[in-house]
This record gives structure tokens, sequence and C-alpha cells, in this order.
């Protein structure tokens, strides 16, 4: 009978149903397993007991992917170790000498950058039968805004956990499949799409998806000192249970009719030139940051390389997240946005097909 009443639908709204649907399978498909997550979850203490043999008072942590709702299948491992005693070893002895130890007591492939920007270590495992292909692992040391920020993506993904996931999961798989999701080569970081799509449902969506979670007014009246981390502000409103009864989204679009949108704006609508995409404060123009890319200020300094695409994290303001994002990457993302916009205005007899050439 659902078949039927799926068959008197204006052709319209079939296809946005049919696609929806075929949005929800391609993605469960592509989650990590519970055997998966079980091995994270034991390499990650596994590192921690390791660690604690050189700073007893330390903590290793979760957070990205593997912790903000929003992990696929194979997706990294990043980690932060957080040390509690207030004498400590700096993060460049303790990236060398956890080196040292991962590699006598582990089969991890082991590579200290005690003298990167963010020292770290990376660390990678070989396929085994519990993770066939194998796992790679970062530990950077007293990233507390990292971890700050994965708890707010968190809690955007719990307020609406079906159409957030759902559209997040997706772009991630996209921009992967499209080679757009590199910032080593001059594109976007999945942290980067995360946020256009947040920023989308926030501030561009009318009536909004999502609530601003930074501007919301707290509960009980807040101290500095709890709310400032490194100087910046990392208050933002974390009562999901709350928030689950509070906030209720006058907007009943389904996830094809996101996308589609999603798309559609990053094509068309978002003015690249002389905007900046702001969860906390939505579009902001790149005058107000020192953010513009005219000629005159790039003479002393490379912000015309560095500004093209404009993302504010959401707590180092002075942060652009798409800094990353060459002449050529912008290029190229915008054109993979129009492509996909194309694709799906067309509205395709069949959703499943459309899917698979959108990320072939
Ligand atoms: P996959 O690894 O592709 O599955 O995605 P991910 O969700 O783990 O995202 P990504 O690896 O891009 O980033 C992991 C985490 O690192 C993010 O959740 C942020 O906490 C942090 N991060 C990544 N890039 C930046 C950045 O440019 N600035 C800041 N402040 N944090 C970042
Ligand atoms: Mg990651």
């Amino acid at each position: 009978s659902e078949h039927v009443s799926q068959r008197r639908l204006p052709s319209r709204h079939r296809f946005f149903a049919d696609l929806s649907q075929c949005l929800f399978d391609f993605v469960i498909e592509l989650l990590p397993t519970t055997e998966e997550m079980a091995v994270k979850e034991n390499v990650r203490k596994l590192l921690e007991r390791l660690i604690r043999t050189i700073e007893p008072e330390s903590r290793l942590l979760s957070f990205g992917s593997t912790a903000n709702g929003f992990s696929l299948r194979n997706s990294d491992m990043d980690l932060c170790c957080l040390i509690d005693s207030e004498e400590r070893l700096s993060a460049t002895d303790l990236v060398t000498m956890l080196g040292d130890l991962l590699e006598r007591e582990t089969k991890f492939h082991v590579k200290p950058l005690p003298h990167a920007r963010i020292p770290i270590v990376k660390l990678s495992l070989d396929p085994s039968p519990g993770l066939p292909l194998g796992i790679a692992c970062d530990i950077g040391f007293e990233n507390r805004l990292a971890l700050e920020n994965t708890r707010l993506l968190m809690c955007y993904a719990m307020i609406d956990p079906t159409r957030v996931r759902t559209l997040v999961l997706f772009l991630k798989v996209w921009s992967k499949r499209r080679k757009i999701n590199s910032p080593y080569k001059g594109t976007l970081s999945s942290y980067g799409y995360v946020l256009l799509v947040i920023y989308f449902l926030v501030h561009v969506k009318n009536p909004p998806i999502l609530p601003n979670l930074q501007q919301m007014p707290p509960l009980r009246p807040i101290s500095k000192e709890d709310t400032h981390l490194a100087g910046y502000n990392t208050w933002f409103f974390d009562d999901i249970e709350l928030l689950r009864t509070r906030w209720h989204s006058d907007n009943n679009e389904s996830v094809a009719e996101l996308l589609i949108d999603f798309f559609r704006y990053f094509a068309r609508d978002f003015s690249y030139n002389t905007g900046v995409a702001s969860i906390r404060a939505g579009l902001l123009k790149k005058t107000a940051k020192g953010w513009q890319n005219d000629l005159s200020s790039s003479r002393y300094n490379d912000s015309r390389e560095r500004n093209r695409l404009c993302i504010e994290d959401p707590f180092e303001l002075d942060f652009n997240v798409g800094r990353c994002v060459t002449k050529d990457g912008i290029y190229t993302i915008r054109g993979e946005f129009m492509r996909a916009s194309r694709i799906l205005a067309n509205r395709p007899e069949r959703a499943v097909v459309a899917l698979a050439e959108l990320c072939a």
C-alpha cells in the first residue's frame, strides 16, 4: 500500500522521497561496524596505558570524526593527550619520547613529528581481520580547542540526527570520491565541509533546521573563566536533552531537498569573493575580518592565497578553516557543486542512478 501511495504523489515529491531513501541507504552502508569501533577503542586504551608510563597524569581522548558522530568506515583516528599535572614535558619532548616508546613496544608504524607547527605522532597499523584496511591515527597534545569543537559538532548532530548526519556523511563521502577533500592539495578538509553544512542549516535555511548553539541564552549565569580557553570563548548551549524537548524546527524539508539546495547555494549563491561563512554569526564580510583578498593587502603577505574560501572557525575567530584552499582548489570545488546541482536538477528517473553518478 505504501507503494501505491508513493505513486500518487506528484512526481516532484516522489523524486524527493526516493532520493531521501537512497541517501539513508547509501550512508548506512558506509558507517563503521561495531567491531571496527571496538577495535579503535581498544587501540585508544592501549595507547593511553603506554603514554601513562611516560606521563602518569595523562588522558588520551578521541576527537574528530570518531567522537563527533560523523564517522565513516575506516576513517582515521584523531587522539589528543591531555596532561593534568602542572609540571609537564614539552609537546616536542613528549612526541620524541612517545615515538621511541611506541616503536619499541608496539606493531605500529611510527612517525614522530616533534618540530611540526602542532607536534604530533603519526601511527599506522597494517590490515588485520578486525580492521581490513588497517588503521591510521594521529596523537596530538593539549589540543583542547579541538576537543571543544568536536563536542559542538556532536551536539549539532544530536539535535536532528537523521537530517544532519545523513547530509554530513553524504557530503564527506562525495567530497572524498570527487577528490576535493585534501587540504594538502589545495582543497577543503572534512571539518571545513561539516562547518559549511551547519552554516547552511543554521543561517541559510529559512526557517532554520538547527538553532545557533553559540548564541542561545545560557540557563545560568556563566563566568568568563568557565567559558574561555586560550583566550577564545568556547561557550555553547550543550544541554541536548533539554534542547530536544524545547527546539522544534518549523522546516520539514526532506534530506533530498536540503542536499539539492545546499549544492545550489554553494554553486551559485554564496559570495566567495567577499563572504565568510560563520556558524557563530552567519554570513560575514571578508573586509570586516581583515581577510579580503584584494591586491593591495597581498603585497606583503599571502592573504590572497590564504583567503579565497573563508570559513570562520567556531571558536578561533581569527582562524580561516578554508585557508588551505588555493585558486585551483576553489575553482574545482565550485565546479563540483555545479556538477552535483546539475545532476540533481534534472530529477533523473531513478534516484539510485543519480547518486551513483554524483559520486562516480
Ligand atoms: P575524516 O577524518 O575525514 O573522517 O573527518 P573528521 O571529522 O575527522 O575531520 P578532520 O580530520 O578534518 O578534522 C578532525 C578534527 O580536527 C576536527 O573535528 C577538528 O576538531 C580538528 N580540526 C581539523 N581541522 C582543523 C582546523 O583547520 N582548525 C581547527 N581548529 N581544528 C581542526
Ligand atoms: Mg579525522
